[in-house]
């Protein structure tokens, strides 16, 4: 018999199992089987955590900090975790069928996201103001909020809780982390290298649990923001909760996003793009392309090629370098992915390939889903409208820019788009007018650490990256100074 790996939480510098002792199960997509077990933390464990980072904001070494000491402490992180890259993705993988190609090249990312945000920390963030008041002085400082909670998804655990981490610490907040119930233990093997590095004990806290334990850590009167990505119904009862104490938040929630094909496009090129912006990471991103636009004129011959190139995907082992696509992350994922394909059918779009299991004896234990296309798509039908979550690419039918335009804006939702186009001005036009956070042309996917990230409508609230997330994590202070007395006011005491 194996014996599982077993993990604990870091609380207020203190490694701890949940204090009624409880715990639950990481199961490994690729042949369901238990690898390592997590506390399942209670309302004590999240009321110590999150006191633990009141106190090391209020009284701690925290809150003395200089900029240049949390830089320095970022810049140890980022060498951590470049010096622990096997580690970190050898437990992605095991925790949601990650590949290794995908998670190999991703460490760099990571230890990259460290480093600019440790420049962030000593970047200007006040500004002096001209107030045109005479005999006055005003300018702003920017101040850190206070206690963040960070819930995250398992999609990306870690880099989704860096781009959140980083600015936090940066700008001097301290933080409570909820990691998602499907990849706890990629986020407590991040925790040590924070404990590693030296920040304080108090500063990074993690509980480990499901729903309710995030909806405790939001609903806590100590933490300030809330800073979640994850589904949008999620983030709707997040938002609702912190409005009751009007706590911070920032949301990065779902999409259903337009990638758009127009004819003057180099084919082979949109076809590699459009697959590699639904299929990457099994369909199980934030950003997925899952609506392919496509313009009449081409529509039969790019459905061909499309389905063509996506019958050719190698599913298999995660930690094979030839596999192109791995599982799905966990059973709910699993089932949602396959009924939404029997949605699909019922509302009458035509199934090109997929649809089901892969047959392969190999790939039987593993939670696999084929890569999927569906044509014959409407905007109107559900499998248009809802986030899948999974390997699902539906292709939609367009007649001309504008009508690819009110199609691509037709939907909730407003992340991402791509368009793919030779035309420049075209190009021009319609980043200008497609209603998303991100417009890629000729391309689809890019992120990076100096690049604001998030959502249009209903895909969520705030950016991620890009220097002025930083200002996501601070209150902005401002400060007058009467420097003589310039006020003729009965009011002013020196009248
Ligand atoms: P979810 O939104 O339920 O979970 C995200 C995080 O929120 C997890 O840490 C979870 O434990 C926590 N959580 C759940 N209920 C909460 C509550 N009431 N208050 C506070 N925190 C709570 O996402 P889930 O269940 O993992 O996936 C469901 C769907 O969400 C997916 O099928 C997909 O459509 C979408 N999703 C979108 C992501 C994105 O990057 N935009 C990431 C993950 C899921
Ligand atoms: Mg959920």
């Amino acid at each position: 018999m194996t014996t599982l790996e077993s993990y604990q939480m870091l609380i207020d510098g203190q490694w701890r199992a949940a204090s009624d002792g409880g715990s639950f199960a990481s199961i490994n997509p690729f042949d369901a089987k238990a690898w390592a077990h997590v506390p399942a933390a209670t309302s004590t464990d999240v009321d110590d955590a999150v006191k633990a980072a009141r106190r090391a904001f209020e009284d701690g070494p925290w809150s003395q900090s200089t900029p240049l000491h949390r830089a320095t402490l970022l810049r140890r992180l980022g060498d951590l975790i470049k010096d622990n890259a096997d580690e970190l993705a050898r437990i992605q993988i095991l925790e949601n069928g990650k590949l290794i190609r995908e998670v190999a090249g991703q460490t760099n990312a990571l230890a990259n996201h460290c480093y600019f945000f440790a420049g962030a920390a000593e970047a200007p963030l006040g500004e002096t103001l001209a107030t045109s008041v005479p005999n006055m002085q005003a300018f702003t400082v920017r101040e850190p909020i206070g206690v963040v909670a960070a819930i995250t998804p398992w999609n990306s655990p870690l880099a989704l809780l860096l781009w959140k981490l980083c600015p936090a610490l940066a700008a001097g907040n301290t933080v409570v982390i909820k990691p998602s119930e499907v990849t706890p233990v990629s986020t407590l093997v991040l925790a040590r290298l924070f404990h590693e590095a030296g920040f304080p004990d108090g500063v990074v806290n993690v509980v480990t649990g499901a729903g309710p334990v995030g909806a405790e850590l939001s609903a806590h009167p100590g933490v300030d923001k809330i800073a979640f990505t994850g589904s949008t119904a999620v983030g709707k009862k997040i938002a609702a909760t912190a409005a009751e104490r009007l706590a911070r938040v920032s949301l990065e929630l779902g999409g259903k996003s337009p990638n758009i094909v127009f004819p003057d496009a180099d084919l082979p090129v949109a076809v590699r793009g459009v697959i590699s912006g639904i299929f990457a990471a099994t369909g199980q991103t934030c950003m997925a392309g899952s609506r392919v636009l496509v313009h009449t004129d081409i529509y039969d011959e790019f459905v061909q090629a499309l389905a063509e190139r996506t019958r050719q995907i190698k599913l298999g082992n995660p930690l094979d370098p030839e596999t192109e696509m791995g599982t799905v992350a966990c059973q709910a994922q699993y089932d949602k992915v396959l009924s939404y394909i029997e949605v699909a059918k019922s509302e009458g779009a035509r199934l090109v390939t997929g649809g089901s299991r892969p047959e392969d004896p190999d790939l039987a234990d593993g939670l696999f889903v084929q890569p999927t296309v569906f044509s014959d798509v409407t905007n109107d039908m559900r499998i248009a409208r809802e986030e899948v979550f999974g390997p699902v690419a539906v292709v939609i039918r367009f007649a001309d820019e504008d009508d690819a335009v009110s199609i691509a804006n037709d939907t909730a939702f407003g992340l991402a788009a791509g368009v793919w186009t030779r035309d420049i001005a075209r190009a021009h036009r319609m980043i200008r007018r497609l209603r998303a956070g991100t417009v890629w042309i000729n391309n689809y996917r890019k992120t990076n650490h100096v690049a604001p990230f998030g959502g249009f409508k209903e895909s969520g609230i705030g950016r991620e990256n890009g220097i002025h997330a930083i200002e996501e994590y601070t209150e902005t202070k401002t400060a007058w100074i009467d420097t003589g007395n310039a006020i003729a006011d009965p009011f002013n005491p020196r009248a």
